[in-house]
């Protein structure tokens, strides 16, 4: 099945936003509003892709890097569309552009009953860490 990519952008964040809310699996909260999603995109422009077909976005992932360490989020395609190779493309075409700017080692977050999430990591060569746990705090209540 025909499809394309390319580099995200803010004119993007509607459709990405309705994506991202159609699908389980998927953490969302105030850093997922347009304002933060522009942020993000203008920090991290090479390393930020949709996918589309027929016009229409279909697949998002949203690589950031703090300069050392590349973390990918929001990896996500379309109900009906996926298992045709759209994430498999969005990752590769993420992970080359976080080579290219010299990133050696990438991480990501997913949750613990995301196991179709955990599955294709793991078939993507993704390694499920059991010797680190994330913990998090509130700047902005
Ligand atoms: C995870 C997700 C992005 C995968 O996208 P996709 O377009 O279906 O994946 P692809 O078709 O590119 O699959 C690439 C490869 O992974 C395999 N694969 C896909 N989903 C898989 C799964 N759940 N378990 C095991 N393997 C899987 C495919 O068979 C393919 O294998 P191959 O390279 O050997 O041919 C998609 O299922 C999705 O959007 N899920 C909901 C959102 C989500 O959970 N995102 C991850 C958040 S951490």
């Amino acid at each position: 099945m025909d499809f394309s990519t390319r580099k995200m952008n803010v004119a993007d964040y509607d459709s990405a936003l309705h994506l991202w809310k159609s699908l389980p699996g998927m953490g969302l909260s105030g850093a997922d509003e347009r304002s933060e999603i522009e942020k993000f995109l203008r920090k991290n422009s090479e390393t930020c892709w949709v996918a589309e077909k027929d016009n229409r976005l279909v697949g998002t992932i949203l690589g950031g890097s703090d300069g050392r360490r590349g973390y990918i989020y929001h990896l996500a395609v379309q109900s009906g569309l996926q298992k045709i190779g759209i994430g498999k493309q969005l990752l590769a075409r993420c992970l080359d552009a976080f080579k290219k700017a010299g990133i050696q080692k990438c991480h990501l977050l997913v949750y613990h009953d995301n196991t179709t999430g955990i599955d294709f990591w793991e078939h993507a060569g993704w390694v499920l860490r059991k010797d680190v746990l994330i913990m998090s705090k509130k700047l902005k209540t």
